[in-house]
């Protein structure tokens, strides 16, 4: 291994247990959501996208043992502020009508962390010769794509409604 690739893998493995925390704190806060949500439709993403969540953090922790490494997670203070903002809003919004489109807005910002994460650390796996690893974290990739997807649809939905 030259000393270039073994820099990777060691970035590699920070970034893996830097989304492996942040799945476990979303995994926490996405139940919150989903009784804070006012339509039953962003309650039942909520809900599933929770399902989902378990199986990624599944999936993360068969990527360490891909890397020899056992599963564990490192403080991320960008998922952490993420989804303080949207504690903030579900506090100073309940009740009112801008409650759901605040929750879909911190919803989609932790989708796009998820997605910008899956995306280079897919790509390093790639690079690093762990295309067993790749698959596992395009899946999740996959699945934090179409979620962010449901998500805007739900958001145009609300405001289509609203216009009607
Ligand atoms: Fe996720
Ligand atoms: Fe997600």
């Amino acid at each position: 291994m030259t000393s270039k690739t073994k820099d990777l893998t060691a970035l590699f493995h920070e970034t893996l247990k830097d989304i492996y925390f942040a799945e476990k704190q979303i995994l926490r806060a996405l139940p919150k959501m989903a009784k804070a949500a006012q339509t039953d439709a962003l309650r039942q993403a909520f809900e599933h996208h929770r399902d989902e969540t378990q199986g990624q953090i599944e999936r993360l922790e068969q990527v360490f043992e891909l890397l020899g490494k056992s599963p564990r997670g490192k403080a991320c203070d960008a998922i952490v502020g993420i989804i303080d903002e949207g504690k903030e809003i579900m506090e100073d919004f309940s009740d009112t009508e801008a409650l759901d489109p605040g929750l879909l807005a911190a919803a989609q910002a932790v989708e796009h962390y998820e997605i910008s994460r899956y995306g280079t650390l897919k790509t390093w796996a790639t690079q690093l010769g762990l295309p067993d690893a790749a698959k596992l974290l395009d899946a999740t990739l996959q699945e934090e794509m179409k979620t962010d997807k449901l998500l805007t649809q739900l958001a145009l939905q609300s405001v289509n409604r609203k216009a009607a």
